[in-house]
C-alpha cells in the first residue's frame, strides 16, 4: 500500500492575528479591573496585589494580618489580604486603597478626613485603617470610640486618637465631598 502523504497547508493570511488558547485560571476583580491569575491557586492576595499589580497600598501586617495593615474589602467586608487565597477570589470584588477614591481622583470621605484630621504619621498602618474605617462606617454610620477600638489595627506612630476623630468626622460628613 503506497505511504499517505502528509497533507500540505497553504500559508495562513497575512492578518497578523496569533492564535492564542484560553488558559485556565482564576478570575478576579479588583478596584473595579478583570485580571486572570495562572499561576499557584493559593499564592496569598496580598503578594498578588503587591508583587504582581504593583498595588503596594495594601502592606504586611504579619503571617495572620495581626495589625490590619493588609486589610482589602472583599464584597464590601473588610479582610486580611495575607489570609484569602487567590482561589478563594472568583467571582468576588476587591477594593483596595488604591480603589477608594473616586475616578476622578477625588478622595473618598474618609481619606480627606484623615488629612482634615493630621491622622497618618508614617503612614503604614493608614491603609490598613481606611479600609477597616470603610467596613465599619457601613456597618455603623455613627460608631463611638468603642467600636472603633475594636478595630484590629494598629499604629505604632501613636495616631489612635487622631484616627478616632477623622473616622468620626467622616461620620459627621464633615469630610470634602466625594
Ligand atoms: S502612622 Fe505609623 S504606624 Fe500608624
Amino acid at each position: 500500500m503506497a505511504p499517505v502523504q502528509a497533507q500540505v497547508l497553504p500559508p495562513p493570511p497575512e492578518s497578523g492575528i496569533v492564535p492564542e488558547k484560553i488558559r485556565d485560571g482564576i478570575d478576579l476583580l479588583i478596584n473595579g479591573e478583570h485580571y486572570r491569575h495562572t499561576g499557584d491557586p493559593q499564592m496569598p492576595l496580598l503578594w498578588y496585589l503587591r508583587d504582581v499589580l504593583r498595588l503596594t497600598g495594601t502592606k504586611y501586617a504579619g503571617g495572620h494580618g495581626g495589625s490590619g495593615a493588609d486589610l482589602v474589602l472583599l464584597d464590601g467586608k473588610a479582610v486580611s489580604a495575607i489570609a484569602q487565597p487567590l482561589a478563594r477570589l472568583a467571582g468576588k470584588a476587591v477594593v483596595t486603597v488604591e480603589g477608594l477614591a473616586a475616578n476622578d481622583g477625588s478622595l473618598h470621605p474618609l481619606q480627606q478626613a484623615f488629612i482634615d484630621e493630621d491622622a497618618i504619621g508614617c503612614g503604614y498602618c493608614t491603609p490598613g485603617w481606611l479600609i477597616a474605617g470603610v467596613d465599619l462606617l457601613r456597618r455603623k454610620p455613627h460608631p463611638g470610640d468603642d467600636d472603633i477600638d475594636q478595630l484590629p489595627n494598629l499604629c505604632r506612630c501613636g495616631c489612635q486618637t487622631r484616627v478616632r476623630r477623622a473616622i468620626k468626622r467622616a461620620a459627621a460628613g464633615k469630610a470634602g465631598p466625594r
